[in-house]
């Protein structure tokens, strides 16, 4: 990575930005193979998996919890592991995923466990995940709705369980506690979001069936399953857009599964032209090449029902919309103000910073379109989807610039930078 001044990453405009990129696993699906895995019976293989740092935590704490993993690259060997250590404090790094989901792991199998993270992680809402877990009667303690979360050991009965958020994440954890509880737990969102763990428990021989957002389980042992991650389309959407901003990219082997694609929602809305290629199904999730060619790029609407499919690459479909034809409002999006960072308010700040018009609304975002923006230094907030929307609207700008704190973007995109700067040929440096 190239330093300037206190750690900041410079990143040079590029008339012209073309390539075919083959992305990392996916963060998801990769967080998912690891910890079901590691609570089956037998030996699983996951390759491509993610080796960012978020997926690093599970690892972590499922090795502090008595699993056996070995690591080769992106691959690894999960060992499924009979009896779990319990009396241990998890550090969950940065990683919402890893907190969340385990909370509900560790519920169902008894295990007595302190669940901690960093400064990010610890100003995350936790309530949203203990109070549907203790409805299935686990002993599951935030401290005052956040990190440290505490486990204790209880027994569970099943129940129907109503989501107040569409979150991926607390449906997960329900149905990772309930694969455990007595009886029949049902879990229903108020959105469908992404549906990994309900394929992934379905493809372990668990007693689950999903019919429209809602997903029922029963008492289920799982059997351990190899998983070939895909590549992620969230990672594929930083590069994706560069094809529609400035020439043409490619993308191979990305996922698509379908609660994953709202970024092409955003795109027909926006006029960009992409296709799909060589579409497959692979472990269980569709999967594809994505070309997406320069367009020009009028602005849009995008409300509540079209967030989850598209929620983490919303500061990208903001940063595009400034640079496309006349306003957009994006409503609807009130959950981006508890990831990583507030996203409403720092990806404002990134497009106001890059010389853009974005003005921040409660659930939202109101942009103003420009042809083109100047570019300027900015910051990544540590927020790696926040540094990694800087670096696609640097490399769009008129002048570049730079983005402190931009090595938080290995918590989901390891080598997102050098991927960025392979296809550089000094001729179209602008
Ligand atoms: C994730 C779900 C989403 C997403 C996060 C990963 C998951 O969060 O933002 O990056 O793997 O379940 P919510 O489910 O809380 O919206």
């Amino acid at each position: 990575m190239i330093l300037n001044g206190a750690g900041a990453k410079k990143i040079r405009p590029r008339e012209v930005f073309e390539g075919e990129f083959e992305l990392p696993g996916d963060k998801s699906i990769t967080h998912r193979a690891i910890m079901l895995n590691a609570g089956a019976e037998g030996t699983a293989t996951i390759t491509h998996a993610l080796m960012g740092g978020d997926c690093l935590s599970t690892c972590q704490c499922m090795r502090a919890l008595g699993a056996e993993i070995d690591i080769d690259g992106t691959t690894l060997c999960v060992h499924g592991t009979p009896r779990f250590r319990t009396g241990v404090a998890l550090n969950c790094g940065n990683s919402g995923t890893t907190m969340r989901l385990l909370a509900g792991f560790c519920a169902g199998k008894g295990i007595e466990a302190k669940l901690f993270g960093d400064e990010s992680l610890s100003a995350r809402p936790m309530a949203r995940v203990a109070s549907p877990l203790s409805l299935l009667g686990a002993d599951v303690r935030t401290t005052d709705g956040h990190a440290p979360v505490y486990v204790s050991p209880a027994p569970l009965k099943g129940a129907e369980i109503e989501l107040s958020v569409a979150s991926a994440q607390v449906k997960s954890a329900v149905l990772l506690a309930g694969i455990s509880a007595s009886g029949r737990t049902a879990v229903v969102e108020p959105q469908k979001t992404r549906d990994h763990t309900e394929r992934l428990l379905a493809a372990m021989g668990a007693d689950i069936r999903t019919e429209g957002n809602r997903t029922e389980v029963g008492r289920s042992r799982l059997k351990a399953v190899d998983v070939c991650v895909p590549s992620d389309i969230s990672s594929a959407a930083y590069f994706m857009a560069l094809g529609a901003l400035k020439g043409k990219t490619l993308c191979k082997n990305v996922g698509l599964n379908p609660t994953r694609t709202g970024i092409f929602t955003a795109f027909d809305r926006l006029g960009v032209r992409y296709s799909v290629l060589n579409r497959r199904v692979s472990g269980g999730e569709e999967t594809g090449d994505v070309l997406v060619e320069k367009s020009p790029m009028h602005g849009i609407v995008l409300t509540a029902e079209d967030v989850p499919a598209m929620i983490d690459e919303l500061p990208l479909v903001a940063l595009l919309c400034a640079f496309a034809e006349g306003e957009s409002r994006i409503s609807g999006a009130r959950e981006l103000r508890v990831k990583e960072s507030d996203r409403i308010r720092t990806a404002s700040e990134l497009i106001a910073a890059l010389g853009g018009i974005c003005i921040e609304t409660e659930d939202g975002f109101v942009i103003r379109g420009k042809k083109s923006l100047p570019g300027g230094d900015v910051d990544s907030y540590l927020d790696h989807r926040i540094a990694m929307t800087a670096a696609v609207g640097l490399v769009a700008s008129e002048r570049g610039g730079s983005i402190r704190g931009a090595e938080c973007c290995a918590i989901s995109f390891p080598g997102f930078f050098r991927m960025l700067d392979a296809d550089a040929p000094r001729g179209r440096e602008a």
